[in-house]
């Protein structure tokens, strides 16, 4: 039987809906049943959805170092599902995307993860190896995991809606970190 994956996003400009469709297409090369849901497009069936996934995956761009005002929401609201206890024990990860190459984008993967936690999820980084190219001239946007981030998926936009935005090794790196939390939640459903 397949693992139920969900990814809940929110996207002001569609950068992070481009990132959040390459996760779900990676987390759905494996096999498993995925939902991709806009948090703004949130219903009840979405909320059951959530409920009965086996991950979920958290995404948002970063908004003034913070995840986004909708997904914050998002996550008060769900302070209902924290009380009852319903989301314990799911598989969890973050991803987020910013203008800048740092953007203290690490506090919105802080923010995820410490949602996460409270929920009494159990929390999935980024495995993809960054770039060994440190003290190189520049990071070539075709590689994998470029921004060398672990604790959750990190991706770089340029602030306009070109179609290389954010770039193609970004995405090829937000379709591996979506197969390997759809391929760790198979791993913990099977040993449960
Ligand atoms: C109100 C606002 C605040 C932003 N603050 C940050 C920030 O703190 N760090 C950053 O890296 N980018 C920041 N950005 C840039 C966005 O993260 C970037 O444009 C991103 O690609 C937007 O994603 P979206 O198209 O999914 O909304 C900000 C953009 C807006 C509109």
């Amino acid at each position: 039987m397949s693992v139920k994956v969900s990814v809940i996003y929110f996207s002001g400009y569609g950068h992070t809906a481009k990132v959040a469709n390459a996760v779900f297409e990676g987390a759905k090369s494996t096999g498993a049943d995925v939902s991709l849901i806009n948090v703004v497009e949130l219903n009840e069936e979405g909320w059951a959805r959530l409920d009965n996934s086996d991950a979920i995956i958290f995404g948002s761009p970063t908004y003034m170092g913070s995840v986004a005002a909708k997904l914050k929401e998002f996550m008060e609201v769900a302070s209902e599902r924290w009380m009852h206890r319903k989301w314990v024990d799911k598989i969890a990860a973050g991803f987020t995307n910013g203008g800048g190459l740092s953007g203290d984008k690490l506090n919105s993967l802080t923010q995820l993860y410490i949602n996460a936690m409270q929920h009494g999820m159990i929390w999935v980084g980024c495995n993809q190896m960054g770039p060994m190219k440190m003290g190189q001239e520049e990071f070539n946007r075709n590689e994998l995991n470029r921004l060398g981030s672990f604790s959750g998926l990190m991706t770089q936009s340029n602030n306009d809606t070109a179609d290389f935005n954010p770039p193609a090794g970004d995405l090829e790196t937000a379709k591996g970190f979506g197969q390997r939390i759809a391929n760790i939640t198979a791993q913990f459903v099977k040993g449960r």
